[in-house]
């Protein structure tokens, strides 16, 4: 393996280790002590009568674990390590980023998960809470749905890969804006080229309007194969629209549209 793969494949290691210790409980590294996961988590396991907190609830004080499960991702070999690479390295260029006021009130930048040689990325708005303390995307209830989704055509979280067109949460969820999006887009543009999918399924209006550089009801474009540089892009509800509209007709839409991109991937011989 050449040094850079190494380094790479180490980075990644070291990555999932920071992310497994904050699912334990650690919510903090650096100068002041650092408290054991274990003694965090126990106070919690006796406030739940012994369930893990992550299956009683997910958000509020001092239980903000999670409900979607850690990524087990496989080491990276090949084409996947290559792109993982190169997604780091997006990674590291995105920094600590204060290029729009919305760093100011963020927790965590929420950067993106999932396999770097996936068959299909899912592109939604941007952090909510959940997902803004985690620093993992669609972690909170719109993010269960979202996994639920997946799994309903076949997929695992862990073989696609997910991210926003913002990275850090607009404070109270409002829509970001466009400045703040178009910050990101170059971030989020280098991702989606790093993976080079084969097809995209741009969930919600903010998701297709930024990939088709304009903006776009989702219900005129839901369903209908778009384009974005040349990568197929499957327009679809959000799943929060799904938790607020969660009717037979809007649940078939997006399996359907789910169903086309699966389609797609699949005769791709993927
Ligand atoms: N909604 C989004 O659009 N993205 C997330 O990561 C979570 C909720």
């Amino acid at each position: 393996m050449s040094g850079a793969g190494e380094k790479s494949r180490i980075l990644a290691l070291l990555r999932q280790e920071l992310l497994d210790l904050r699912q334990e409980g650690l919510d903090y590294l650096g100068p002041r002590p650092l408290r054991p996961p274990r003694e965090q988590a126990q106070p919690e396991r006796r406030a739940t009568g012994g369930k893990p907190a992550s299956a009683v609830r997910a958000a509020g004080s001092g239980g903000w674990r999670p409900r979607v499960p850690p990524l087990e991702m496989p080491p990276l070999e090949g084409d996947a390590q290559v792109k993982g690479q190169r997604l780091e390295e997006i990674r590291h260029d995105l920094g600590d980023c204060r290029r729009c006021e919305l760093c100011e009130r963020r927790q965590t930048i929420v950067f993106g998960e999932g396999n770097p040689d996936a068959p299909v990325v899912f592109v939604g708005e941007g952090p909510g809470a959940d997902e803004d303390r985690s620093g993992r995307p669609f972690v909170g209830r719109a993010g269960e749905l979202l996994s639920k989704m997946i799994a309903s055509v076949g997929w695992r979280r862990e073989d696609v890969y997910i991210c926003n067109i913002v990275k850090c949460r607009p404070p109270g969820n409002r829509d970001p804006k466009l400045e703040e999006v178009a910050m990101c887009q170059p971030f989020l543009e280098r991702q989606i080229e790093a993976i080079a999918p084969l097809a995209i399924v741009a969930l919600g209006k903010p998701a297709i309007s930024t990939l088709m550089g304009r903006p776009i009801p989702i219900t005129k474009l839901r369903g209908q194969w778009q384009e974005w540089r040349g990568y197929p892009v499957m327009p679809t509800f959000h799943p929060a629209y799904l938790l607020r509209n969660y009717t037979r007709e809007a649940r078939q839409a997006v399996w359907d549209d789910l169903k086309a991109a699966r389609a797609r991937v699949e005769e791709a011989g993927r």
